[in-house]
């Protein structure tokens, strides 16, 4: 067979870096099967359209999508709908769209190969099972970066935060062996790859047999070629002692964590099932902040969750500016159907307007904060991984290992290389900086 005449699949993906991480599985398991991937959905055979559940506008934003997807469909063309969404709402899917002939959730990636021959035959199936087992080892992830990957260590969630769809979305918890996340490990750093993100609902409950968290970490963290290893996200709660000694002692590990706390208040945090306190929460971390100097901490909070007050949303901007986060994700509160959060009394829902104007209010706050911390930094050298082409013309985009983003000038050979950066301006968000050492490469640690 010609290279011409085998099939293309492009997947157009949504939502976090789980799904990021499922599409290159996704692509990986379709390109042993005969595929080529291609980077748009014009004139593809297969479409695939991973999506995410997390928030209503996250949903309505696929279901016009997938009115526009028609333009680029020909009588062949297969689109399917894949991840959180299709998990969601499964065969009502089929019937809300007519021109999808798949819906295939998290679990069922497996079949896609038999799913799609037979949506070529005109069936239209939805495949939303769970897998408890389900961890796609056999599968060899297609990545398209090849300065970075995103290692899947665990899936789906066994926490219930009451607002939350994920548990309905990704099934139980489970995590996968030690063995295969280092094999994996291995396996990218041969490609060349030197940075690895962990990823799991909730990436410090890992567990598998006796290893937990803290054993994954200075397993893959001294895999050879690894320099930098990240992990996302974790929750407060699964925050050990000996989690924390294994992150200070893993020097690969890089100085940011990313703990969401969703709201300052302990009210709230109960409401919403957290499990831990204001209190607990800062303790965390200090316990974080202790163990790692000059760790940057980013987080997620959630505004206008049913019941919360003018005091309890005071809570929340008081813990950001007492915490003093290096940056974090803010959203609205969104009512997910089937979540526990359906069952409050109507009576507690926050008024529109007024969750518009705390997320106003905690945007400006965490922007004064970054902006502060950011024109403080300037004049300071900081080890840059560089990453990729900046959308900015002709400009280089790279991290520091505390995750802050610095565009330096340079041509694009320079991807993948690691270099000592002078930060010398800032947007208040993001950085540019100049390479000191007239742009020689920092020798390879280890
Ligand atoms: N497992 C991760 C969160 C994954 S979802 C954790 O526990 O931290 C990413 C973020 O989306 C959450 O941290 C939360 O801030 C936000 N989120 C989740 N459900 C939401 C909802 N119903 N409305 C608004 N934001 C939500
Ligand atoms: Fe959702 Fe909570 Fe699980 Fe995170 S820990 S995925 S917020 S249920
Ligand atoms: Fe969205 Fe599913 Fe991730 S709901 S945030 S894609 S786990």
């Amino acid at each position: 067979m010609t290279v011409e005449s085998r099939p293309t699949v492009y997947i157009e993906t949504y939502g976090c870096q789980m799904n990021v991480s499922d599409s290159e599985l996704m692509y990986g398991r379709l390109e042993e099967n005969g595929y080529t991937p291609v980077g748009g959905p014009e004139g593809a055979d297969v479409i695939l359209v991973n999506t995410c559940a997390i928030r209503d506008h996250a949903e309505q934003r696929v279901i016009g999508r997938l009115g526009e997807l028609k333009r680029f469909m020909g009588r062949d063309t297969v689109l399917g709908v894949t991840g959180c969404m299709a998990q969601r709402l499964g065969p009502a899917l089929l019937d809300r769209a007519r021109h999808v002939q798949l819906v295939v959730g998290p679990d069922g990636y497996r079949a896609l190969p038999a799913l799609i021959d037979g949506a070529r035959r005109g069936e239209r199936v939805a495949n939303v099972t769970f897998d408890l087992e389900e961890h796609y080892e056999d599968f060899h992830a297609r990545r398209f970066d090849g300065v970075r990957a995103w290692i899947p260590v665990q899936r789906g969630c066994d926490y219930k935060c009451t607002y939350c769809i994920v548990p309905m979305t990704r099934g139980p918890e489970r995590s996968r062996t030690l063995a295969d996340v280092e094999r994996e490990a291995r396996a990218v750093a041969e490609q060349g790859i030197t940075e690895i993100t962990l990823l799991g609902q909730t990436v410090n409950s890992y567990r598998n047999g006796e290893h937990d968290f803290a054993d994954l970490l200075r397993c893959v963290g001294r895999v050879p070629g690894i320099r930098r290893l990240r992990f996302t996200s974790p929750h407060p709660n699964d925050f050990t002692d000996r989690a924390i000694a294994a992150m200070a002692d893993t020097p690969t590990l890089c100085e940011h964590v990313h703990l969401p706390m969703q709201s300052g208040s302990s009210r709230t945090l109960k409401r919403m099932l957290r499990r831990y306190t204001r209190e607990t929460y800062f303790e965390c971390v200090e316990r974080i902040r202790a163990a790692i100097p000059g760790v940057a901490l980013t987080t997620d909070i959630i505004v206008g969750f049913p019941g919360e007050t003018d005091d309890e949303f005071e809570d929340t901007l008081s813990a950001v500016r007492d915490i003093g986060f290096d940056d974090a994700f803010t959203f609205r509160f969104s009512l997910r159907d089937g979540t526990p959060a359906t069952r409050l009394p109507e009576s507690l829902t926050v008024p529109d307007h007024v969750a518009a104007d705390r997320l106003d209010r905690l945007v400006a706050l965490v922007r004064e904060g970054t902006r502060a911390r950011n024109l403080s930094m300037l004049g300071t050298r900081h080890e840059v991984l560089i990453e990729k082409a900046a959308r900015r013309g002709g400009l280089l985009q790279g991290r520091t290992r505390q995750h802050r983003t610095v565009l330096v000038a340079g041509d694009e050979s320079l991807i993948g290389r690691y270099f000592t950066v002078e930060l010398t301006g800032t947007t208040g968000s993001t950085f540019t900086g100049t390479m000191t050492s007239a742009g020689q490469p920092l020798p390879l640690a280890g």
